[in-house]
């Protein structure tokens, strides 16, 4: 192949898509701007003790405002998508009822400006920042909630369904249901597993009416749900911890796929905790409206051993140490894990294409004396997960796609600005954005230039 031949990704097939991700909460700011209505996490960040440092998303990288300099960054990288979410609040401030214009008109502005510069959008319609009103009203645990999203989700493809070709209901719904309503990490912050179980049944119901809100709206393009799916590797080779195993990935997988794909609930997992969902006439048959495609999220692989089930953990198994290096998060760096569970996806669900929607790491960045972010070890991190996306393609995968998280570091949740995912610095005080040494790694990796 000669230099000046178009060739993107060095080994991947035509037509591979490599984009970049972030999401509305996470980088917006501006949350009183245009009639906005306020969400769960404004809320959330609001109850003392909750997040790092009391922090907040209120300014976050103002990319309300600043968009255009985002976009710039994402056209020098080259990427060929964009993957944003709408916050639900600027576009229905209470959650219910007429579309609020200006909310909508700033989408619209951000798809065109995309568009002009040959960068796809990828449109997430929830990312977590549910209406404070709907919030109040129970949020997922409440059944409403879903139609709510439905109606939501409606106003949105008759805006943007011209334009957008590809659409994600939900990101890591999982998230959503038990880090919100079990372990209370994340907003609204309840402890209660009877309300997370309530949560999933009615997120991938509020999943399935806008799938179906989505085919009868006769839109053009595709539709596909985000998840995040974990499939811990087993300790040893012992069968009592490669049951432990199995056992621990289903609340991050079956739970979802079985319905989503015609299963039904896993019964195994609804019996160890004595629960049944809250299903009515018809949900079933709802939640699984065929979809073109699953989004993975990815970031990290645990090992599990096997221990004697209790309330607590009723599926029989623990976390144990491991030798791996680890970023700031915690979290072990193993990138043949990624096409371990993409493997592991494409064989157990009729999945028609994957996407890696989000993969990314934290690490503590330090400017060197010239202004530039020698981040090292998030180069290496996205060099070993490029690799072993181009091992799972071998190995007959469907991957269409990888996304980087993020685009900017931005606002992580219940830590706050403390934990940094960007391929592009930003200065807490100017919000100056700054590439990182991954950001060029990453446009020479779309490129094509191996190393
Ligand atoms: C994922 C979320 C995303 C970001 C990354 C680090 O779970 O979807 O918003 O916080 O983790």
């Amino acid at each position: 192949m000669s230099d000046t031949e178009e060739k993107r990704g060095d080994g991947f097939p035509e037509g591979f898509l490599w984009g970049c991700a972030t999401s509305s909460y996470q980088i917006e700011g501006a949350v009183d701007a245009d009639g906005r209505g306020p969400s769960i996490w404004d809320a959330f960040c609001r109850e003392p003790g909750r997040v790092a440092f009391g922090q907040n998303g209120d300014v976050a990288c103002d990319s309300y405002h600043r968009w255009p300099e985002d976009v710039r960054l994402l056209s020098e990288l080259d990427v060929d998508a964009y993957r944003f979410s709408i916050a639900w609040p600027r576009v229905q401030p209470d959650g219910r009822g007429a579309a609020n214009r200006a909310g909508i008109d700033y989408y619209s502005r951000l798809v065109d400006a995309l568009l002009a510069v040959g960068i796809e959008p990828w449109v997430t319609l929830y990312h977590w920042d549910l209406p404070l009103a709907l919030g109040r009203a129970g949020g997922w645990t409440d059944r409403d909630t879903a139609y709510r999203f439905a109606d939501y989700a409606g106003t949105m493809f008759r805006a943007l369904g011209d334009r957008v070709a590809h659409w994600t209901t939900l990101n890591e719904p999982w998230c959503s249901a038990f880090l919100g309503y079990e372990a209370g990490e994340h907003a609204p912050g309840l402890r209660d597993r009877p309300s997370a179980l309530r949560a999933t049944h009615h997120l991938l119901l509020a999943h399935g009416l806008a799938v179906d809100a989505f085919r009868r709206g006769a839109c053009p393009g595709e539709i596909g749900l985000v998840v995040n799916p974990a499939t811990p590797r087993p300790a040893t080779r012992r069968p009592a911890d490669l049951a432990a195993a199995g056992r621990a990935s289903v609340e991050r997988t079956g739970l979802w796929l079985d319905p989503v794909f015609g299963r039904g609930y896993p019964e195994a997992y609804l019996a160890a905790r004595g629960a049944s969902m809250p299903v009515e006439a018809d949900d079933m048959e709802l939640i699984a409206a065929p979809i073109d495609f699953v989004g993975v999220n990815y970031y990290n692989e645990d090992a599990v051993k096997a221990v004697p089930a209790t309330p607590l953990c009723p599926d029989g198994y623990a976390y144990v140490p491991t030798s791996i290096e680890k970023t700031e998060m915690g979290w072990d760096v193993v990138p043949q894990g990624l096409r371990r569970v993409l493997g592991f996806i494409s064989r157990s669900w009729p999945v028609r294409e994957l996407y890696v929607t989000e993969n990314g790491a934290a690490y503590s960045d330090s400017a060197a004396a010239d202004g530039s972010v020698r981040d090292a070890a998030r180069v290496a991190y996205y060099r070993g997960h490029i690799a072993a996306c181009r091992d799972a393609i071998a190995d007959g995968v469907p991957l269409r796609g990888y996304f980087a998280w993020s685009l900017l570091d931005n606002f992580e949740w219940a830590h706050g600005y403390g934990k940094s995912f960007g391929i592009v610095a930003v200065d807490p005080k100017t919000l100056e954005r700054k590439p990182k040494d991954s950001y060029y790694f990453y446009r020479d990796a779309i490129a094509g230039y191996s190393e």
